[in-house]
């Protein structure tokens, strides 16, 4: 399993928009292809790979030189509570905080919080929604370059 960082507008970022699309979007009765992704370009994609297969993506945000928002958090349906997730995460932070990211943060959809919790983020806000669904923002602060 190979962690790699994905080029916006790539043929491996045309996979990621439709493994979102089909995880993120469809069991909410929504499209990503509906959504601007523009600004996208200026965030960082990563995915798990399966050789040429992608299993699992994530988008990282900078937010400053020490903060950055982990979104769009995905993995493919049938490989899911296999352990990719943990595994995508984990090689995120190490990736980042080794380019000097400190504090990770995520708005979490209430039904992943459990994952998250596992990972070590903790929940600090109340509830709100985004896309019809709640959320709650999760953090999570990493001391030193590794682990
Ligand atoms: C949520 C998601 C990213 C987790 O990835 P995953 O590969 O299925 O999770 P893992 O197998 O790595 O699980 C790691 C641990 O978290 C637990 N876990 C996984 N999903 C969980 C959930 N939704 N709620 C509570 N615990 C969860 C696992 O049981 C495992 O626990 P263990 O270490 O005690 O065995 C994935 O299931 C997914 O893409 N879900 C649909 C989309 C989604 O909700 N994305 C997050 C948006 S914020």
């Amino acid at each position: 399993m190979d962690f790699k960082k994905i080029e916006f507008g790539s043929s491996d970022f045309f996979h990621e928009c439709e493994l979102r699309h089909e995880v993120l979007r469809v069991p909410l009765g929504l499209r990503l292809h509906d959504e601007d992704l523009s600004q996208e370009a200026e965030q960082l994609h990563f995915g798990l790979f399966d050789g040429s297969v992608l299993l699992a993506s994530v988008i990282a945000v900078p937010l400053s030189s020490s903060e950055v928002k982990v979104r769009q958090m995905a993995v493919r349906s049938l490989h899911q509570r296999q352990g990719l997730g943990r595994k995508i995460m984990h090689c995120l932070e190490e990736h980042l905080s080794g380019r000097g990211f400190r504090r990770f943060s995520m708005h979490a959809r209430v039904s992943a919080v459990g994952f998250y919790e596992k990972l070590g983020y903790e929940t600090v806000s109340g509830e709100f929604s985004e896309v019809g669904i709640p959320h709650v923002k999760m953090e999570k602060i990493r001391i030193g370059g590794g682990e």
